[in-house]
């Protein structure tokens, strides 16, 4: 990738320990012939626990592609995904779906949450499936960071977009995963819900230690990250530590997003 540093990158998350997810050399193409997308091309880069990474770049350009490949969403065309000392690039669906299950946390643009269910209810779902056992210190801490103490018992038609989306974060950290990924988490939200659950997903790092990867569009939601990479054309570009609105802005401009 090209480099834009001339000093090295300030440490982020805990850089002394091997990072969360690397990927090397991945490439996807959907499609086939001539109606062969090459949606990533050669993407290298690691994502240190502990730390808030933001992906950005313009439409089109792989973000999505790249978050369900390191995920385990979807299958790469060439390269490897390592998660943690796990390799997902080779592992059969089964595997996929148990390791998604029991070490990986996602938020989505749509909430996807239960309608019938409560916010407890959704938030402990989770650990349920996996039949995994709660603890309930880390229950309140979670629930605390994100707010949601006296909502516990509200469907999520009785709460606003930026509470049923603080409930779908809570519901992926609750579970302690590795890494959270979260794709356009603040999409479906006015600013000042975003700015809520961006504060939250903050938080969650710098109180909890968790590790975040999110893609978005926004300038000022990537300006929560520790770093942000910028993606065009399948393949990364450019990175940013400590990024500001302004930072970022300049950044897109120059990739002419
Ligand atoms: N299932 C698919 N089949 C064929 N092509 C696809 C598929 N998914 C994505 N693509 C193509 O791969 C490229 C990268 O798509 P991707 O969704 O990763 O972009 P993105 O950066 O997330 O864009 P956006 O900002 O619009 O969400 C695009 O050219 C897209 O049309
Ligand atoms: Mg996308």
């Amino acid at each position: 990738m090209t480099s834009t540093f001339t000093t090295p990158p300030p440490p982020q998350g805990r850089a002394a320990e091997p990072p969360a997810v690397v990927a090397t050399e991945v490439s996807k193409v959907y499609g086939s012939g001539d109606a062969a997308v090459h949606a990533l091309r050669g993407v290298s880069v690691g994502f240190a626990r502990g730390a808030f990474t933001a992906i950005m770049g313009p439409s089109g350009s792989g973000k999505s592609t790249l978050m369900h490949c390191l995920a385990g969403l979807d299958t790469v065309s060439g390269g490897r995904v390592m998660l943690g000392d796990a390799e997902l690039t080779g592992m059969n669906d089964k595997q996929l779906t148990l390791l998604r299950r029991d070490r990986i946390g996602f938020v989505f643009q749509a909430f996807n949450l239960l309608p019938t269910l409560t916010a407890e209810q959704n938030i402990l779902l989770p650990l349920e499936l996996a039949g995994r056992k709660l603890h309930r210190q880390w229950f309140d801490q979670v629930i605390d960071v994100v707010g949601l103490r006296d909502r516990l018992g509200h469907r999520p038609s009785e709460l606003s977009g930026g509470q049923q989306q603080r409930v779908a974060c809570a519901r992926a950290l609750v579970a302690q995963p590795e890494v959270i990924f979260a794709d356009e988490p603040t999409g479906n939200l006015d600013s000042r819900s975003g700015a809520e659950v961006l504060g939250f997903l903050r938080a969650s790092v710098r109180e909890m230690g968790q590790t975040i990867v999110m893609v978005t569009h926004d300038p000022v939601a990537a300006s929560y990250a520790d770093r942000v990479v910028f993606l065009r054309d399948g393949q990364i570009v450019t990175e940013l530590y400590q990024p500001t609105p302004d930072t970022v802005l300049d950044r897109l401009k120059a990739l002419g997003a």
